[in-house]
């Protein structure tokens, strides 16, 4: 077995890395195909193939979407496991999910490689996205262990009577959880479920479920029985997990349009907890003082990595009109440079986009920006006997007008539109001009212009002078995810200190003695 992965040794010179992952490919291909359904379903969906994003012959598994009735099944079943995992000391509840966290990381290769297969994402990111699924496991536990269980004596004012504040779980969590991020957004919201002493019924997206699957069998293997469940299927199974009176609470990761419904269904008889993290248009600021090389690698990264796929992506950069030419011509330099294709090879950066629709909505873009603006990278297809898969360029566009729709909507593609300005005021008005607040990221050299910004953006994840990533590549207890405005309902943010608090609710206990 290699070594174990931490955030210091994802890099790309690690050879130890490269070869477990091709390794894990070898293990991962030796399952494709497989079926994948609720065990006790007696009227599973019709078979829906999962294909590879990379090459569509690839059939990743086939999925028997849940029938409603195994939906409920598995929320009864997460109900009845709950008063035992509710009961159980937490010490012992993070004993048990440190050990599914060391198992994820144990089975780190063929779970990336896998990923790599279902979804398209390159192996770094991919062995960085399980990787990050251990270690929210290993987070929210350590912060439970740190508030000694979240049970704390308050003031008193007699002798004989004593008051405690407990936190306590709420029942059944719901986990609705995207593809981009198919093992660490699943796991992050149920791993804090979990440690709070819910029990937890995951829906998965449906370009996905493998891998979230092989994340369910490390928690079926290690936790007592029906403390997690999961419900393979698309929309009509993620409906009737968030239509459940049973789920009493839910975390969704998905679309602002999506999460805005999850946010208004009222299903329960009293109000339930809904965390929605809903989507992004991230822009990042370059001022005239910046280091546009710094810049120029920093956007290029987060608005091409894993094909603008991420909610973080930069999808549009203000800069000042003074460096504009400058830092466009170092941006198209940097796509032209980006090494596209299959990702699971070795110096892959960017593979296909998740599906045929996403090629459509590309090619949607592309002709939108020539028509309004200008495409100065990129804007091609690329999808031939070479890339049978989904695959398009990394591509820069300019001279749109601030208020055009393709400067606010989200496009989840490697698509980039830099904007000139007149100083950081008017580019921070263009950032904050839209419904998203997710992530946002300057390039300045000035103290001044770093504190403006800081305290004018409307972001909840903020990134300053960062050529690794403008705006994407948050880690759990280092950078806290989560969004703001449309982009997320709670304001607390995954893998911060605040998150774990919201599985839980408060309880005042006082006692006479
Ligand atoms: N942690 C992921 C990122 O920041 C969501 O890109």
């Amino acid at each position: 077995m290699a070594a174990r992965i931490t955030y210091a040794t994802l890099t790309a010179d690690n050879e130890e890395l490269h070869t477990a992952y091709e390794d894990g490919v070898r293990r991962a291909r030796a399952r494709l195909g497989e079926e994948v359904a609720v065990a006790e379903d007696p009227e599973p969906g019709e078979p829906v193939e999962v294909r590879s994003p990379a090459d569509p012959a690839v059939v990743v598994c086939t999925v028997r979407p849940a029938s409603p009735r195994a939906v409920q099944a598995a929320v009864a079943a997460a109900k009845q496991a709950y008063p035992g995992w509710a009961a159980t000391p937490w010490q012992e509840r993070i004993a048990l999910l440190r050990r599914c966290a060391d198992v994820i990381s144990d089975r780190a290769d063929e779970l990336a490689a896998l990923m790599t297969i279902e979804v398209g994402k390159n192996r770094l990111e991919a062995l960085g996205d399980v990787e990050e699924a251990a270690v929210f496991f290993r987070y929210y536990s350590d912060l439970m262990e740190a508030a000694d269980g979240y049970s704390r004596p308050m003031d008193s004012l007699s002798d004989t009577e004593r008051t405690r504040s407990v936190l306590r779980p709420h029942g059944v969590w719901g986990v609705i959880s995207p593809f981009n991020f198919p093992m660490a957004l699943a796991a992050g919201p149920t791993a804090a479920a979990l440690v709070a002493g819910n029990t937890v019924v995951v829906k998965p997206s449906l370009q996905g479920t493998a891998t979230a699957w092989r994340l369910f069998e490390v928690l079926r293997d290690e936790l007592p029985a029906g403390v997690v469940r999961l419900v393979p299927g698309g929309d009509e199974q993620g409906r009737a997990l968030v239509g459940s009176p049973d789920v009493a609470g839910l975390t969704f990761t998905g679309s602002y349009e999506v999460g805005m419904q999850v946010l208004g269904a009222a299903s329960t008889p009293w109000p339930r907890p809904v965390i929605a993290e809903m989507g992004g248009k991230n822009p990042a600021v370059v001022t005239a003082s910046a280091d546009l090389d710094a810049a120029a690698q920093g956007v290029a990264r987060s608005a091409f990595g894993f094909g603008g796929q991420k909610c973080s992506a930069c999808s549009r950069v203000y800069v000042d009109r003074a460096v504009h030419d400058d830092f466009v011509a170092r941006l198209v330099a940097r796509a032209g440079d980006v090494v596209v294709g299959d990702p699971l090879e070795r110096d892959t950066f960017l593979g296909p986009v998740v599906d045929a629709a996403a090629v459509d909505r590309f090619r949607e873009a592309v002709a939108a920006a020539r028509e309004r603006g200008r495409v100065v990278a990129g804007g091609d297809v690329l999808t031939g006997e070479r890339l049978p898969g989904h695959y398009v360029a990394p591509t820069v566009v300019t001279d749109l007008d601030p208020s055009d729709p393709l400067l606010s909507t989200e496009l989840f593609l490697p698509f980039v539109a830099a904007v000139p300005v007149d100083g950081l005021e008017q580019a921070v008005a263009h950032a904050n001009d839209t419904v998203f607040g997710l992530t946002a990221g300057l390039f300045s050299g000035e103290g001044e212009e770093i504190q403006r910004f800081l305290d004018t953006i409307e972001a909840g994840v903020v990134y300053v002078n960062r050529p690794a990533g403008a705006t994407t590549g948050a880690w759990p207890g280092i950078q806290p995810f989560g969004g703001w405005k449309g982009s997320g309902s709670s304001g607390k943010a995954g893998g911060g200190v605040y998150y774990l608090l919201q599985f839980m609710r408060e309880q005042s206990q006082t006692v006479v003695q």
